[in-house]
């Protein structure tokens, strides 16, 4: 981290890398921050407003990281997205992300989606719910929508409980790690996260500096395997981790929910 650069948190969260950077880079580095769920802006705002005007928050998706940084007419040393979900979201938004919670089938990050998690189980047709979970990796995703298709008719979703019940019933089992791929999959529908994620990675080379560099964290393989595909195939990127960087020992144990962790950093090429 060096001084006087400019800095793009395209997941500040609660703020925790955002200080970082902020301190790191002081007394005159800059940092642009998107966070597009609204109370975890709120807290990331309070929390980093002592930086003043070295702090740049927008309540946004990170898809409009490149309009904005055109309009304010600069380019970034360093972009870092760390993917996915916050512990904040999971344990205290009430919108349903937790299987271990019993709350309302929401799953939106930012409240101006359209369509909830509920929404999807109730009202998209086999096809289109067989897809979600084909594109989650659900195991035996067709026979599970069918099944879906079929209990919905009798009552229809509504709470988180409801989906645990139905994992449990057609997989005959409880197994944490189904619970959260099943979750995940209609988390990633609703926020239509790869989609998201797609698009900010076609844009950022456009708002690098030259050298300037790109560091992505990413929870589960279908984030991992774009993040992955677009460093290797990008001729403006040069990857500088051939592996990804995973957790140690030591902070896994400060933070177990790390253990799924993947870091891919790369950097802009320079132009002749
Ligand atoms: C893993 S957490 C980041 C935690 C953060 N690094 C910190 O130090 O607190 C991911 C955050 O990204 C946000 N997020 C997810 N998708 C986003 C998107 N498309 N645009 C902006 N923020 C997004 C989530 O709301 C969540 O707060």
């Amino acid at each position: 981290m060096k001084e006087n650069k400019i800095y793009v948190d395209g997941t500040v969260g609660l703020g925790g890398h955002s200080s970082a950077i902020l301190e790191a880079s002081k007394p005159s580095g800059i940092l642009y921050g998107f966070e597009w769920n609204e109370d975890s802006f709120k807290i990331a705002k309070e929390r980093l407003k002592k930086y003043k005007e070295r702090v740049k928050l927008y309540n946004k998706n990170f898809v409009y990281i490149k309009e904005i940084l055109q309009k304010e007419n600069v380019l970034t040393d360093g972009v870092l997205l760390d993917l996915g979900i916050s512990s904040f979201l999971l344990e205290g938004s009430k919108r349903g992300f937790s299987f271990q919670k019993s709350e309302p089938l929401d799953m939106r990050m930012n409240l101006s989606l359209k369509i909830t998690a509920k929404d999807i189980l109730n009202n998209y047709d086999f096809i289109k719910l067989s897809n979600v979970f084909k594109k989650g990796e659900v195991p035996r995703a067709e026979k599970f929508a069918k099944f879906i298709c079929e209990k919905r008719k009798k009552k229809p979703f509504k709470l988180t409980q409801d989906l645990v019940e139905a994992v449990k019933e057609f997989y005959k089992t409880s197994k944490k790690n189904l619970l959260a791929i099943v979750f995940q999959s209609l988390r990633i529908e609703v926020n239509k996260e790869l989609e998201n994620l797609e698009t900010v990675l076609k844009d950022i080379p456009d708002i690098l500096k030259p050298s300037g560099r790109i560091a992505i964290i990413s929870f589960h393989s279908l984030e991992d395997r774009l993040v992955k595909n677009f460093f290797k195939n990008d001729p403006r990127i040069k990857v500088l981790t051939k592996k990804p960087i995973t957790p140690s020992e030591e902070e896994l144990k400060r933070n177990p929910r790390a253990r799924s962790a993947k870091m891919r950093v790369g950097e802009k090429v320079n132009e002749q």
